[in-house]
């Protein structure tokens, strides 16, 4: 009886299909991205498990105080027992994070910027500084890392678009200096250190400034290495 014919190979049949050519793509690609995806050091877990970056730092300036007011609590609004009542008031606040993304527990915050005339509490500024202003303030995040601070909406001053300076610390170390900006205010396309950040560093260092029960509303969320 004749031996059945061994059927010739179906070359179609040992090719991988185009579904297993698509996936076979997106392993390589995910396999070559890999090294550049464990690379990225200003990433940080926030606490959902999603990542996070730091917070960027940018220059001091030359006006932080040089001699900080007798007051230096939360409320830049009042020095001792003198109100300000220029500039638009606002609350900012925020909470500050670890690299881990934990709350960091007691770290301190200071703010600093000129009053509503564009004029800093420093000798540099030749002492044209509101006396009523405080200029600076100096928290220290609660449990939950929470900070918050009653000021004014930043203003513009030579040469510059509206900004506050913040330091976080911890201890006697300082953990970030940097600048806060005001969404959608058109001096920032214009400013010399705005425009050096890249879109990333842009989007974290600028918040809106929304209207409020009483006053505007800033929300700066931190996140430094501890
Ligand atoms: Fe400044």
């Amino acid at each position: 009886m004749p031996k059945p014919a061994v059927p010739a190979p179906d070359p179609a049949r040992n090719a991988p299909s185009p579904g297993r050519r698509r996936l076979s793509g997106w392993l390589g690609l995910l396999m070559a991205c890999l090294p550049v995806l464990a690379a990225r050091p200003v990433l940080a877990q926030g606490q959902a498990g999603t990542a996070q970056r730091r917070t960027p730092s940018q220059s001091e300036g030359p006006f932080y105080p040089d001699k900080p007011p007798a007051d230096t609590d939360f409320d830049l609004l009042r020095q001792g027992a003198t109100a300000y009542g220029k500039g638009q008031p606002c609350w900012l606040d925020g909470q500050v994070r670890g690299a881990d993304g934990q709350p960091l527990a007691g770290a301190v915050v200071e703010i600093w910027q000129c009053d509503a005339e564009g004029h800093y509490r420093h000798a540099r500024d030749g002492d044209r500084a509101d006396p009523a202003f405080q200029a600076f303030g100096r928290v220290q995040a609660d449990a939950q890392g929470r900070y918050r601070f009653r000021t004014i909406r930043p203003v513009a001053y030579s040469g510059r678009t509206p900004h506050i300076h913040v330091k976080v610390k911890q201890g006697q170390r300082t953990l970030l200096t940097t600048q806060l900006y005001v969404a959608g205010d058109p001096g920032n396309a214009r400013d010399f250190l705005w425009r050096s950040l890249g879109e990333a560093d842009r989007a974290a260092l600028t918040v809106p400034f929304t209207p409020g029960a009483d006053g505007l509303r800033a929300n700066f969320d931190i996140v430094v290495t501890a």
